[in-house]
């Protein structure tokens, strides 16, 4: 059975932005992230405090974190990959930080320059001052259905790394098709292990859709029980240290899909491609989100016919 309300976390202003070849300044950033806020989602990822050398897109969070308008019951986490990032986290006042860690040691490297114990050793006293100032802290584990240096990637390993961030005091722990080469199969397997070792209600499945299998792997994680989903408006994004990493699952495919099955999420489509369309503009590209293209061509013949 498919829970009857699912969380949506929109990452599209932050794992969506820190990849697209043309950065979006701040004033733009802002009205994106308030657009996705008024279309109902809960959780709209708004940056990161990484290093300006590394993400030259995030370089701007500070300035976008001061200019948005927050909406009450709205939370909009940064991600921070140490306690630098956490200085800056807490000087925006952010009310929710992301720790991203990764189940292969290649990648953890290539991303974070140190090794999955290192990392974690890292987190561990971000995470408690964080927690000590109030803010809540989520963590993400990357490469959890392949990686980009190594192949594939053991359940097993996906499992140690989230049980220790959630033991560290994360309160969700979100798993990360980082490359998109999940299938649904591989995809439930990898859930039940990591279900085995962190309650399920606390993870999240963060799906790119670089083989076009995320819809797929996301109801598959669904009837599995997961009950909060990662996804990018317009499809936006990718991984600056994933070649190849194309957009995260599109929210707009990934809400037309939860409408149809009567799944609750409280957003509304029609604020939510609007504000898809708008960041698209934005970035001179076409929408990537299947669901968006096909309610613009059914608008546009409205508008024809009236
Ligand atoms: P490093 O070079 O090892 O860091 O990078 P360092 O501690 O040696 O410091 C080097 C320089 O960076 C120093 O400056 C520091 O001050 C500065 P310098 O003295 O040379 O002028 N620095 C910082 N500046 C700003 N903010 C900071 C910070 N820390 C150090 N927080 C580091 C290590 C972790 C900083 C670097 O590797 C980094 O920033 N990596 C971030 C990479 C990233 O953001 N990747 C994308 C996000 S993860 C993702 O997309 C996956 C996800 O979506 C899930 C999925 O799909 O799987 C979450
Ligand atoms: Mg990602």
């Amino acid at each position: 059975m498919i829970p009857r309300e699912v969380k949506l976390v929109e990452v599209g202003p932050r794992d969506g932005l820190q990849n697209e070849p043309r950065p979006l300044d701040a004033a733009a950033k802002i009205a994106l992230i308030e657009r996705l806020a008024e279309s109902g989602l809960r959780v709209v990822e708004s940056g990161s405090f990484v290093s300006p050398k590394w993400v030259p897109q995030m370089a701007d969070t500070d300035k976008v974190m001061a200019g948005i308008r927050r909406k009450p019951g709205v939370s909009y986490p940064v991600l921070v990959p140490n306690m630098k990032g956490l200085d800056g986290a807490l000087a925006a006042k952010a009310d929710e930080i992301a720790v991203f860690g990764a189940a292969s040691e290649s990648f953890s490297r290539k991303n974070i320059n140190c090794s999955i114990a290192e990392s974690l050793e890292r987190f561990a006293p971000v995470v408690d001052r964080a927690r000590a100032a109030g803010v809540r802290v989520r963590g993400y584990v990357s490469c959890v259905l392949g990686c980009p240096y190594e192949g594939a990637v053991a359940p097993a390993a996906v499992a140690g790394v989230s049980a220790k961030l959630f033991a560290m005091g994360c309160y969700e722990v979100s798993l990360g098709d980082t490359i998109g080469v999940g299938t649904p199969g591989a995809a439930q397997a990898m859930v039940e292990a990591v279900a085995a070792a962190v309650p399920r209600e606390r993870l999240a499945v963060h799906f790119h859709d670089t083989w076009g299998q995320a819809l797929a792997n996301i109801l598959a994680c669904l009837e599995r029980g997961i009950a909060t989903v990662d996804s990018a408006v317009a499809g936006l994004g990718g991984c600056p240290y994933a070649n190849g990493a194309s957009g995260n699952v599109a929210t707009e495919d990934v809400l037309y899909m939860l409408d149809g099955l009567g799944v609750r999420t409280g957003v509304d489509f029609g604020q939510l491609a609007a504000a898809g369309r708008f960041v698209c503009e934005k970035l001179g590209r076409p929408p990537l989100a299947k669901a968006a293209q096909a309610q613009a061509a059914r608008l546009e013949k409205a508008g024809e016919r009236a």
